[in-house]
């Protein structure tokens, strides 16, 4: 198995294109330390020519040109790719509106859950992927699934999927009932478990979550990597930095710091290795040169950066 990080920030990306934030300023401006990221998406392979992508961006063809092993091959077929399939995490907008970069009739399936299957049912413009050439599969809690491409080819790369606590899309979010649905597990957001056929170890891919319970910790128990939700260092972070109103807690997201957050949260788990991803523009992690990466560096974590691989 091989997997590797195409997409280490959080929706809008790391620099964000309207924030002047030092940090995303920093990161226009080339400063040592900082540096820019894509928004959130991972790919794996078991086979080496085959991958499964996990969640689409919206910089999707960016990520696709950063890596040679997602581009047709030189001596491929004159319509072809390597992406075999989509799994979606969630229905947020930086997890599947890069589907829509994935039209012009290239088959692979895509696999979600229920209710992100239902969301792209319902929104027309997704009908770009002609169900008949990109079937839509459901991802079924709890089931180990081997994911396989449009022809039903297995890619070798599997799948437990698991609800974890996190909310509904922004954009699903019910006018004047502000509170609903947030902190749910019913499958708005889950984790991924992947490994491969002769798994020695798995990856266990969790982007979004909104806090950390002892099923998700019995869930990350033993796994040989860990990349996990580093949306925000502190939960009012946007709002002390000025660029917004909510809270990490408000938009699904759980802290890396402070006693309810993630990393004291997953202290005491047994895991191989653990990386912080889904990085959001505000996170002073990002700085490389912060007390706060220094902090969670000796706290047993690394920080995601776009390109990053792990083979296992
Ligand atoms: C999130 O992770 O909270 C979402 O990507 C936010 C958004 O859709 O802008
Ligand atoms: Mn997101």
């Amino acid at each position: 198995m091989r997997v590797k990080i195409i997409g280490s920030a959080a929706g809008g990306g790391f620099p964000q294109w309207n924030c002047n934030y030092r940090q995303s300023r920093a990161a226009r401006l080339g400063t040592p330390g900082v540096h820019p990221r894509t928004q959130s998406s991972i790919a794996a392979t078991a086979d080496g020519t085959g991958w499964a992508l996990f969640n689409a961006s919206p910089d999707i063809r960016q990520q696709i040109a950063q890596a040679p092993e997602l581009q047709p091959g030189t001596d491929a077929p004159l319509r072809s790719s390597p992406i075999r399939a989509v799994v979606l995490t969630n229905a947020d907008v930086d997890h599947i509106a890069g589907l829509l970069s994935l039209r012009e009739r290239q088959p692979f399936a895509i696999y979600a859950t229920a209710q992100v299957l239902a969301t792209l049912e319902a929104n027309s413009i997704f009908n770009v992927l002609d169900p008949a050439i990109v079937p839509r599969r459901l991802l079924a809690p709890t089931e180990e699934i081997a994911i396989c491409g449009a022809d039903g080819h297995p890619t070798g790369v599997v799948v437990e999927s698991f609800p974890v606590p996190g909310k509904v899309a922004l954009y699903l979010e019910q006018k004047g009932d502000q509170d609903a649905d947030f902190n749910s597990d019913t499958g708005d957001t889950i984790g991924v478990r992947i490994s491969g056929t002769d798994s020695r170890g798995a990856v266990v891919y969790v982007p979004g979550c909104a806090s950390i319970d002892g099923a998700l910790r019995a869930r990350l128990a033993d796994a040989a990597c860990l990349l996990f939700d580093g949306t925000v260092y502190t939960d009012d972070e946007m709002i002390t930095a000025g660029v917004g109103q909510k809270t990490g807690a408000r938009m699904g997201h759980i802290a890396m710091s402070g006693e309810a957050g993630s990393i004291a949260g997953l202290a005491d788990v047994k895991i191989a290795r653990r990386i912080f991803i889904h990085i959001n523009n505000t996170n002073p992690v990002l700085d490389e040169n912060s007390p706060e990466h220094a902090a969670v560096k000796a706290a047993g974590w690394e920080v995601a950066i776009d390109g990053m691989e792990m083979e296992f």
